[in-house]
């Protein structure tokens, strides 16, 4: 289990909080790992009826890790961010999440696998992929137009344009913002209130919700290939070594 990954019980929830506030909540492969190993476990343990994704500091995520990008990524089922990929997207039981902050990447991303969405009012949501010189993951060319329309999807998709708290909930991409002190409670009353009705009817009720099954991991797999080519590069490599140098990328060589 990683540190950087708190692992609960709360009551009927496995909660699951990004704990690695001081780089933003940036996350390496050992904590997609432990994410999924909780996942495995709400899975296969009939007591866990959900399971809530929250995240200390200020920030909900500042999406993958860019060291660990930068190191390259097979784009096979065992590796970690794959490994993450599929298991929210073909979770039975519900994902609820509260987005705390920024929202980079796969923090927004993970949201379109996810079921009750709260945020609190500072969420920004981000999808920079562009700007990284990489292309959209997690089915989010198929399901970001869906969640927000088409032309919000591509201006965040191509501009990297972010969504405030209040324009994502206007597009329909987060339910409601909590606008209180205790935003993990009140996320976490929320979940309890989902966790207290009939488990059947839910999980039936998210499968009758869910997008198209093979449409979404055929997308996935269609990007996910694409994606780890581009980690490969010359122009990714400059935008990881810039931001580790604290300075703009310089495509100009290219
Ligand atoms: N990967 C690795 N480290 C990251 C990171 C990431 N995705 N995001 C932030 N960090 C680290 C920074 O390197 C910095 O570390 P340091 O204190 O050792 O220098 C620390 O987290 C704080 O980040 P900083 O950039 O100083 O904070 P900020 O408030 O000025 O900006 C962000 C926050 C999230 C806007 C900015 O860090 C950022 O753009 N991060 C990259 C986001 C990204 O491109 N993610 C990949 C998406 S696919």
């Amino acid at each position: 289990m990683s540190d950087y990954v708190l692992n609960e019980r709360d009551g009927s929830l496995l909660v699951l909080t990004f704990n690695r506030p001081d780089k933003k909540n940036a996350i390496t492969h050992d904590m997609y790992t432990a994410f999924c190993d909780g996942m495995d476990e709400a899975a296969a343990d009939s007591s866990v009826r959900a399971v809530v994704f929250l995240a200390n500091g200020d920030a909900f995520t500042s999406g993958n890790d860019l060291k660990d990008f930068a190191a390259g990524i097979q784009h096979s089922e065992e590796a970690p961010v794959f490994r993450f990929l599929k298991t929210i997207s073909t979770f039975e039981k519900p994902i609820v999440v509260g987005v705390n902050g920024l929202a980079v990447g796969i923090g927004t991303t993970l949201l379109l696998h996810s079921d009750l969405i709260y945020a609190s009012p500072e969420a920004v949501f981000t999808t920079p992929f562009t700007s990284l010189a990489l292309v959209p993951e997690a089915a989010s060319s198929l399901l970001l137009p869906r969640a927000v329309g088409t032309a919000k999807a591509t201006e965040m998709l191509m501009l990297g344009a972010a969504l405030s708290a209040e324009e994502a909930v206007q597009a329909g991409l987060v339910a409601r913002i909590l606008s209180v002190a205790n935003f993990h409670e009140a996320v976490l009353e929320k979940a309890r209130e989902l966790a207290s009705k009939a488990p059947s009817a839910i999980r039936e009720t998210k499968r009758l919700l869910a997008k198209n099954r093979t449409e979404v991991q055929d997308r996935m797999m269609e990007e996910g290939l694409l994606f780890a080519e581009r980690l490969k590069t010359p122009e990714f490599m400059e935008v990881a070594t810039a931001f580790f140098e604290k300075r703009p990328p310089d495509f100009s060589k290219f």
